[in-house]
């Protein structure tokens, strides 16, 4: 995981009032649960005391509470009480469970992934703030057995479009790739690129291109949100929630503001999702075979010009990773 990001991690829907979650996202066993006022909170699966899974447990108020001895715990990890050592004994803090610092937005739960910090002062949350209500979507959820690295290469790879998706959106066998035009913004990753058909004139190299004054049509926002803005009112977004390194939860929404009627709406999402499931299924053929199930910068792989985007996403990890192993 890259330290000091935050990292969509769940769908909002994915948690209801009253019932603890229980579910591995970075690694980790985590449980997650709504208070009652609906505000979500993400512990450590395990209860301090003797290991029983939270997520078994129940809320009350604004804890949930471990099934095996009544140990509660608040939003921040605190126990709150001890039942069998009556309630005005105070609680040590050797008692507190683990918490992640959590947010709510754009239907997705947000976790922080780094050092403890007062949670005024950490960076936005990496999303796109253009995506508002007129838009609408149905969310296609799909688990792959890869690493989030190996998940998220594949939507940055413009090589594999003829090939992996020829019945779909790679016919016309564009197979030879200018460029592409990537440029690295902070965390943001920008990709613009045009293939064509193979005339016998090399590719243009990237590093004889300016930059194109159109958007980019993929963007990636480090760690894990990724975006192909398909027209004005159209766009994919992609969360890659980490399960562990072999597994990873998809979110695919496809964002329209094209229909806006209700019924007309639900039949335009609906159909975008059918056909989205068939083209991440082509994907997913060959990114689950991928060897090993991760990737990293420097890895040994043999990779291309075209592979410019790959190969800026795994740099720039490396940076992130070894900006936090200096603090
Ligand atoms: S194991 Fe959770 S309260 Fe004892
Ligand atoms: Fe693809």
């Amino acid at each position: 995981m890259l330290p000091n990001h935050w990292y969509a991690i769940l769908e909002s829907n994915e948690v209801k009032r009253g019932k603890p979650l229980g579910v591995t996202r970075l690694g980790e066993k985590l449980v997650v649960w709504r208070n009652e006022r609906g505000e979500v909170a993400v512990l450590h699966e395990s209860c301090p005391h003797r290991g029983v899974a939270l997520s078994t447990g129940k809320v009350v108020g604004d804890c949930v509470e471990c099934p095996f001895h009544g140990f509660q715990f608040n939003a921040t990890g605190t126990c709150t009480i001890i039942p069998a050592n009556g309630k005005n004994t105070p609680v040590p803090k050797a008692f507190n469970a683990a918490a992640y610092i959590t947010r709510e937005a754009h239907e997705f739960i947000w976790v922080w992934y780094g050092e403890a910090r007062d949670p005024a002062s950490l960076p936005p949350l990496p999303f796109f703030d253009d995506i508002d209500d007129s838009y609408s979507y149905l969310t296609l959820r799909d688990h792959w057995t890869v690493d989030y690295t190996r998940a998220i290469e594949n939507q940055l790879d413009v090589v594999h479009l003829p090939f992996v998706h020829k019945t779909t959106i790679g016919r016309g066998g564009q197979t030879l790739v200018d460029g592409p035009y990537v440029k690295l913004d902070g965390d943001r990753l920008l990709i613009w690129f045009d293939n064509r058909v193979d005339d016998g004139t090399p590719p243009k190299k990237w590093s004889e291109m300016s930059e194109p004054t159109r958007p980019p049509l993929l963007t990636f926002l480090f760690p894990n949100i990724w975006q192909n803005m398909l027209g004005e009112k159209l766009r994919i977004v992609i969360a890659f929630a980490p399960i562990d390194k072999e597994n990873t939860m998809l979110y695919l929404r496809q964002y329209q503001r094209i229909s806006r009627t209700p019924g007309l709406r639900f039949a335009f999402n609906f159909l975008s999702r059918l056909g989205n499931v068939v083209i991440l299924n082509q994907d997913k053929a060959a990114v689950i075979t991928e060897e090993p199930k991760a990737t990293w910068a420097g890895m040994d792989e043999a990779l291309i010009q075209g592979d410019r985007p790959i190969i800026l996403f795994r740099q720039h990890r490396k940076e992130i990773l070894e900006a936090g192993n200096r603090r």
